[in-house]
This record gives structure tokens, C-alpha cells and sequence, in this order.
């Protein structure tokens, strides 16, 4: 007892901790989540020291970061970090902290640089992290060796890059590997994001993924879209018509002899990635449902490659076409705040005002990003109401949601387990 006072004491989330185990240990698998999970600040602190400072997540493209030098920022929570091209074309990620005082090292979004050189005093680190310069006052004994930038885990396959925070990592080698093999034929070192957009929304991360994960709503809410997209991207799936089936086999034909891979692939509730084709006659997500870019991407023979679909479980869905391709990455902002940016590629080549324009190739999903903004801002805003309890998944339409769901109870389950070992004396 005097143990578990004294954890109290430590942890101010302990009790936080207890009753999460307690809400996703008796939760009903098919219905929502309990109130705290969307709104309770407790529980969104436990969200991103279990999750996003644990799991994989998607930070950005390599063509983002092309050559020595060049580097992005993002903020995982409270943690700022930092990803960089170093020497020889490698990939590095740190925390982005000076290890003087801590200062954030880069303030901007994107940049090119010879050197990280810290704002505040100008302590200098080598692309590799390594401290080459503190000024000339630190007296004899200093050992620059001792101050190098904190590494984060970082991995990159098919032209995605993705960090993690933890000491240790879980593995994640098969997605990467299946996840190149997929992206082979778009050639993902030549191309380039043509137009990009970040949009805040009044809602909680989950609520975000969970409006993502499911078409049910499509036909209510994105008439843009559903000009292209197929409300389904599985033969399997209960709503797959004889007309889909029939438009798959003729695709998936085409695509054998084009060597584009298609298999629908899963890795764990982690990762999914399909290509499925797009509504009959049309070939790229525009309001035209024709290409939104005249050259194509990497070694496509042609625009009519229907749409590689990839998810990345917490924070990422994709669709890679023909001609273009979109990204999404999803960051927790608050408890009811999340930060969603959408990047268009294309072809590195490809010139603009002559092979595309970028306001025309946004339109589908701006339009979309803002319906589904709506959607989980008005979802949030019934959860925060007394009256609200946990409702129905439709397994038929949302088999999407209740996978995401399961995934986040495990995940959550299993990485609360590792920090409270009191919690599985409890439970053993
Ligand atoms: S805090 Fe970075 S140089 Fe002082
Ligand atoms: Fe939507």
C-alpha cells in the first residue's frame, strides 16, 4: 500500500493509468469509446506518452529533405523534433533541444543548413548530432563527446520517413519492406510535393482516425469525393458489388502485366495497404475524376492505376495514383485539438502551371479535409455532453473503426503494462 501511495505521489497520472486499464479492460469491443478518451486531459497525456512517444508514427517524405542539409521540424506533443538529410544521403532524427540550456535548435518548419547551429548561444552540431562547437568558455575538462544531439529511432521505405521515440522500438521491418515493394513503381526519389495544407481541428485525434476509418458517412457528406473514390477497397468487403468485382479482375489483369503490385497486405491492425480501382472510367481523385497532373508518376505506364491505399496506424492514410499521390499526418494538438497536413506529390519534373495546377489538384480534398473537419468537430462537441455514452459500430460499414479501436486498446494495454508493473501484479 505504502508502495502505491508513494507511485501515486511520482506519477500524477497514475490513477489516470489505473482507470484507463480498467475502462479498455471492460470496454464492449464494438461500440465507442468511453467519454474520457475523447476529451479528459489526463487521458490524452496518456495517449502521447503511450502512444505517439512509443509507436511509429509518419513524419514526412524523403523528397521533402532531398539533399545535405535540408531539414524538417514536426512537434510530437511537447517534444520537439528535428529530421535531417546528413552526409552520403543519410536520414537522421533528433530531439530537437539544445543540450546547453534547451533551446529549440531549428525554429523553422523546412530549411537547408551546413550545420545545426543553436539560436541562443550558437553551440554547433554536426548534421550526425555530434557537438563540434560550445563556445569557448565551458573550461578544460568539458568533453564536447558528452552533448550530442538525443537521437530518435528513425526508419525510411518507399519515400516515407518514420520516427519513434522509445528506447526500444517495436518492430515494424515487414511493413517496410512490403511498403517498398509497393512503392517501387512511383520511383519515390523523383518526386516532389506539389502543394501542401495544414488544418486544426476541434476534435480529438481518435476522433479524427475514427472518421477516417469508415465511408459511412461519405455518401451524406463528400460529394466531391465520391466522384472517384470506391466507398470499398476489398472483394471481401460485404458491400462489394458484381459490378466492383468484375472492374477489379479487369484491373488487377492490367496491372499483373504492369508489374504494380495490388495484393491486399495487413500488418497486424497496424498497417493495411490494397490497390483498388477507382470508379469505372475515371483514373485520379480530381472533381473531373481525370488526371490532375500530365506526367506521370515514376515508371507508371499509365494514369489508370486506380489508387494504392496505405494506412499507418496512429497518425497516417495515403492514396497513391497515376498521376499524383496524397499523404496525410495527424498530430495531437490537445486533448480536442489535432493538427491534420495533407501533401500533394508529383512527379519531380512535373512543371507547374504546365503539367498541373495545384489548386486544381487540391480541390477533391480540401473540400473533403473540411467536411470531415466538421464531422469530428461536431462528433466531439455531442461526446462532451452528459448525455453522451458509448454507441454501435455498424460491423457491416465500420469494420475500419472497430479495427482502429482495437488496435489502440492493445497498443494502450500493453504499453501501460510495461510502465506499471503494480498494474500486472494487479491483474496477474
Ligand atoms: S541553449 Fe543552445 S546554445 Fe545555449
Ligand atoms: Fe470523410
Amino acid at each position: 500500500m505504502e508502495k502505491h501511495v508513494l507511485n501515486t505521489m511520482e506519477d500524477p497520472l497514475a490513477a489516470a493509468r489505473e482507470s484507463t486499464v480498467e475502462m479498455l479492460q471492460t470496454r464492449k469491443r464494438t461500440f465507442s469509446l468511453p467519454q474520457p478518451f475523447y476529451n479528459d486531459a489526463r487521458l490524452f497525456a496518456l495517449d502521447m506518452q503511450e502512444i505517439f512517444e512509443k509507436e511509429w508514427l509518419f513524419a514526412g517524405m524523403t523528397c521533402e529533405i532531398p539533399t545535405k542539409g535540408n531539414f524538417m521540424t514536426l512537434d510530437v506533443g511537447d517534444n520537439p523534433i528535428v529530421i535531417v538529410r546528413g552526409g552520403e544521403g543519410t536520414i537522421h532524427a533528433f530531439h530537437n533541444v539544445c543540450r546547453h540550456r534547451g533551446s529549440r535548435l531549428c525554429t523553422k518548419d523546412k530549411g537547408k543548413v551546413a550545420k545545426l547551429v543553436c539560436p541562443y548561444h550558437q553551440w554547433t552540431y554536426e548534421l550526425d548530432g555530434r557537438l563540434l562547437f560550445a563556445g569557448s568558455d565551458m573550461g578544460s575538462d568539458f568533453n564536447l563527446d558528452q552533448f550530442g544531439l538525443k537521437p530518435v529511432h528513425v526508419r525510411t521505405a518507399g519515400g516515407f520517413i518514420f520516427i519513434n521515440l522509445s528506447d526500444e522500438p517495436p518492430a515494424m521491418d515487414e511493413f517496410l519492406e512490403t511498403l517498398e515493394h509497393y512503392l517501387e513503381p512511383y520511383q519515390m526519389d523523383n518526386v516532389k510535393v506539389a502543394t501542401e495544407s495544414s488544418i486544426v481541428e476541434q476534435a480529438n485525434w481518435k476522433l479524427v482516425i475514427e472518421n477516417n476509418r469508415e465511408c459511412y458517412h461519405c455518401n451524406g457528406a463528400h460529394p466531391e469525393l465520391l466522384n472517384s473514390l470506391q466507398e470499398f477497397d476489398d472483394t471481401d468487403d460485404p458491400r462489394a458489388t458484381p459490378a466492383y468485382k468484375a472492374l477489379v479482375a479487369r484491373k488487377q489483369a492490367d496491372w499483373d502485366r504492369e508489374q504494380v503490385p495490388y495484393q491486399l497486405q495487413r500488418f497486424g491492425q497496424r498497417n493495411r495497404m490494397t490497390r483498388t480501382p477507382m470508379l469505372d472510367g475515371i483514373v485520379s481523385m480530381t472533381m473531373d475524376g481525370k488526371p490532375g497532373c500530365d506526367k506521370l508518376m515514376g515508371r507508371l505506364p499509365n494514369a489508370d492505376m486506380g489508387s494504392l491505399r496505405i494506412l499507418h496506424l496512429p497518425n497516417s492514410w495515403n492514396h497513391f495514383m497515376g498521376d499524383h499521390a496524397i499523404v496525410f499526418r495527424v498530430l495531437p494538438l490537445g486533448p480536442q485539438k489535432t493538427l491534420v497536413t495533407t501533401k500533394w506529390l508529383v512527379h519531380k519534373d512535373a512543371a507547374e502551371g504546365v503539367d498541373y495546377d495545384p489548386d486544381q489538384l487540391r480541390r477533391v480534398w480540401d473540400a473533403t479535409n473540411d467536411q470531415d473537419r466538421q464531422l469530428a468537430e461536431e462528433n466531439q462537441r455531442g461526446i462532451n455532453s452528459k448525455a453522451y455514452q458509448p454507441g454501435p459500430y455498424s460491423e457491416t460499414y465500420e469494420f475500419g473503426v472497430i479495427d482502429f479501436v482495437d488496435w489502440y486498446a492493445t497498443r494502450m494495454l500493453e504499453n501501460l503494462e510495461y510502465d506499471t508493473p503494480s498494474l500486472q501484479l494487479a491483474q496477474g
